[in-house]
């Protein structure tokens, strides 16, 4: 089910609309988010940790795995596999199937096709450049 197909004209209003589904996910949760390189992955899920009380800081691009606590008391974790090279050891060893498995929070995934194979999500967020400043925002629910 489509619960969300908008268009934004700025990083600000993808944010926003990100805040809004924020308010959506529940504990347990898993939202792949897909799109190509500069779509504005990152900046959604800067605006969905805000909901949780959450300041996302620009981080070395190398880590893979973010711990963030929400303040509704249960981690939001934020896992970027940009540089996954589809080696399930890898999975293993950063604590990522660990993650999935406890579903003990919120967990977001960038690059999310690339083990789309292995897991399900909740939500599945798709961001697509239409131009400069546009982009095109949707979300489903399975
Ligand atoms: N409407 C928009 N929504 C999101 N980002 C936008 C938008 N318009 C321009 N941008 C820019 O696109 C870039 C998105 O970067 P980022 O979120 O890091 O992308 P990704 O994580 O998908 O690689 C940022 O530089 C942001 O300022
Ligand atoms: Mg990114």
């Amino acid at each position: 089910m489509v619960i969300f197909d908008v268009e934004t004209s700025s990083p600000d209003e993808t944010r926003e609309i990100a805040k809004q589904f924020a308010e959506k996910v529940k504990k347990g949760d898993v939202v792949f988010i897909e799109g190509e390189l500069g779509a504005g992955k990152t900046e959604f899920v800067r605006g969905f940790v805000l909901y949780h009380g959450i300041r996302l800081i620009r981080s070395p691009s190398f880590t893979v795995v973010f711990e963030h606590m929400s303040r509704f008391g249960y981690p939001v974790y934020h896992i970027d596999l940009y540089r996954f090279t589809g080696d399930f050891m890898e999975l293993l060893e950063r604590g990522i199937i660990d993650i999935f498995e406890k579903r003990n929070g919120i967990v977001l995934v960038e690059w999310a096709d690339r083990i789309e194979d292995f897991y399900r999500s909740t939500y599945t967020v798709k961001i697509e450049i239409i131009s400069d400043a546009k982009r095109r925002i949707k979300i489903e629910k399975y």
